[in-house]
């Protein structure tokens, strides 16, 4: 249900209103954009009209003096003024609402990282997806792990930057149930057009399902699918590719069972031992060529997580 039906064909140009900020949000913007079209028009209009009739048109034409109209400057200053004070109100009154978190929200921790998001629940389920119940309001608690990152959700028309160092908070209530995008709005580096992450809106009874699942990463799903999920999911998408094309970071064809060179000169072969070290503590040895900038995965993977990845890259080094 990604297309609204009720919206009208003419406003087709913005995405879709999928929550309860969304009508608001474009109120205020189709508000503000009409008076400017207005205005435009009347300012622009003027001045071509007033070079037309008033052009110099013999030699001894002058220039009159003027010396001002009271009437006309008020009305020029008071209209204006009224327009902003509104504009203004209407903006403090919705952003005053964008700020105020509902008492009753789902509490998700957000983790954005070079170049992917995570998602941590209440439940102790991390993902790589942000998925929620429709028609309840769900609380951000967003932090960064290494540099200025934010968080834009079209549909939602919620965007709030990403900081190291400190919490930033957003909440949203999704009006229907669909797929939508996370996408990062500040540039963060490399692959910063590939940090985005899937935000899926589900029914109570789904959503309740997923948690009690553990966030579709259960013991049913076979260790190399897993592995697969978590690549895509997790960000090292962004990074590691499969077709043995140099991205930030080592390709993952040909990876496993081969001698890598460090740059400290020390080298070992790429063993399960290895991709475990390798993905906990990335940057204890970087491999030559690169350079340490991957975000560690302590505390974010589990072990059977990080043995799915694993036999995903095994199955993917053949
Ligand atoms: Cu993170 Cu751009």
């Amino acid at each position: 249900m990604n297309t609204n039906e009720t919206q009208s064909d003419i406003w087709r140009w913005m995405p879709d209103q999928m929550s309860t900020f969304a009508s608001n949000v474009d109120g205020l913007f189709y508000f503000i954009l009409i008076l400017c079209v207005i205005f435009f028009t009347l300012i622009v209009g003027a001045m071509v009209y007033f070079v037309v009739k008033f052009r110099r048109r013999t030699d001894q034409d002058e220039t009159p003096l003027i010396k001002g109209n009271h009437t006309i400057e008020i009305i020029w200053s008071v209209i204006p003024g009224i327009l902003l004070i509104a504009i203004f109100t209407w903006g403090f009154v919705d952003w005053m609402k964008l700020g105020t978190v509902p008492p009753n929200a789902l509490d998700v921790r957000v983790e954005g990282y070079k170049w992917a998001w995570s998602f941590v629940y209440p439940e102790g389920i991390v993902s790589g997806e942000l998925v929620v119940p429709v028609g309840k309001p769900v609380k951000l608690t967003m932090s960064s792990k290494d540099v200025l990152h934010s968080f834009y959700v079209a549909e939602f028309r919620i965007k709030r930057d990403v900081l190291p160092g400190r919490y930033t908070v957003q909440w949203f209530e999704a009006t229907d149930t669909g797929e939508h995008w996370v996408q990062c709005t500040e540039y963060c580096g490399t692959s910063h057009s590939k940090m985005i992450a899937k935000v899926k809106v589900v029914s109570q009874e789904e959503y309740d399902e997923w948690i009690s699942t553990g966030g579709g990463m259960g013991d049913d799903v076979p260790l190399a699918d897993l592995g697969k999920m978590l690549y895509e999911q997790r960000g090292c998408v962004a990074c590691h590719s499969l077709d043995g094309s140099k991205v930030v970071g080592p390709t993952f064809k040909g990876l496993y069972g081969v001698e890598r060179k460090f740059t400290d000169g020390t080298s070992a072969v790429a063993d399960d031992n290895y991709l475990k070290t390798a993905i906990l503590a990335p940057n204890d040895t970087v491999v030559e060529g690169f350079s340490p900038v991957m975000p560690s995965f302590q505390g974010q993977l589990n072990d059977r997580q990080i043995s799915a990845l694993i036999e995903f890259i095994k199955s993917v080094s053949q």
